[in-house]
């Protein structure tokens, strides 16, 4: 099961995979971080069919098509903002993990690619948000078949060898 699992270094707009998950806002009309560079590399259409949507609430997902993106569909969720650790953020992060997957299962997609939700303006703490991604893919995998692949796309070397690092912990047989 772990063979399913890639972790690299790069920009998640750039990856060939069915479905990228977008690290969004509850509004759903787009933002900075991979927010930004989502819409960005769709293009305009994306924006019109996020408004449709009527945003999210964090933890909960939502489906678009991609666009202009080489995935086929963007899955966006809304991670917590890091409020200290009192305020239910972990069990947050996870539904967020377990409702891309929960997506992923109805579009009946191959790939998907996630960034790391929540570590970047929502200021989630890297290492436990690390944990969270890679126990829930984990979880998921263990009951799933689908999926052939799940891509964890680290925008710097700080998160690439947190992931490598947390993946060896999680993993190991
Ligand atoms: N590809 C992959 N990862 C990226 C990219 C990219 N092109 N751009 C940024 N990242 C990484 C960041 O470096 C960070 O590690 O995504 C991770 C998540 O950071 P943010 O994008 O800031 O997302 P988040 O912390 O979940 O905050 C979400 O920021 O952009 C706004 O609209 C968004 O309000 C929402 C908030």
């Amino acid at each position: 099961m772990k063979e399913k699992i890639e972790i690299l270094k790069g920009d998640i707009t750039k990856q060939q995979v069915d479905a990228v998950v977008n690290a969004a806002n509850t509004s759903l009309l787009g933002g900075g971080g991979v927010d930004g560079a989502i819409h960005r590399a769709a293009g305009p259409e994306l924006l019109e069919e996020t408004r449709k949507i009527g945003g999210c609430p964090t933890g909960e997902a939502r489906v678009s098509k991609g666009y202009r993106l080489p995935a086929k569909w963007v899955i966006h969720t809304v991670g917590p903002i890091w409020r200290g650790g009192n305020s239910n953020e972990e069990e947050l992060l996870a539904s967020c993990y377990r409702n891309c997957f929960k997506a992923a299962r109805e579009l009946g997609v191959k790939t998907i690619a996630f960034p790391s939700i929540s570590t970047g303006a929502y200021r989630f703490p890297l290492e436990r948000a690390t944990e969270i991604a890679l126990e829930e893919t984990k979880s998921f995998l263990e009951t799933d078949r689908a999926l052939s692949k799940v891509l964890f796309v680290c925008f710097g070397d700080e998160v690439f060898q947190t992931y490598k690092r947390i993946f060896e912990q999680v993993f190991e047989e």
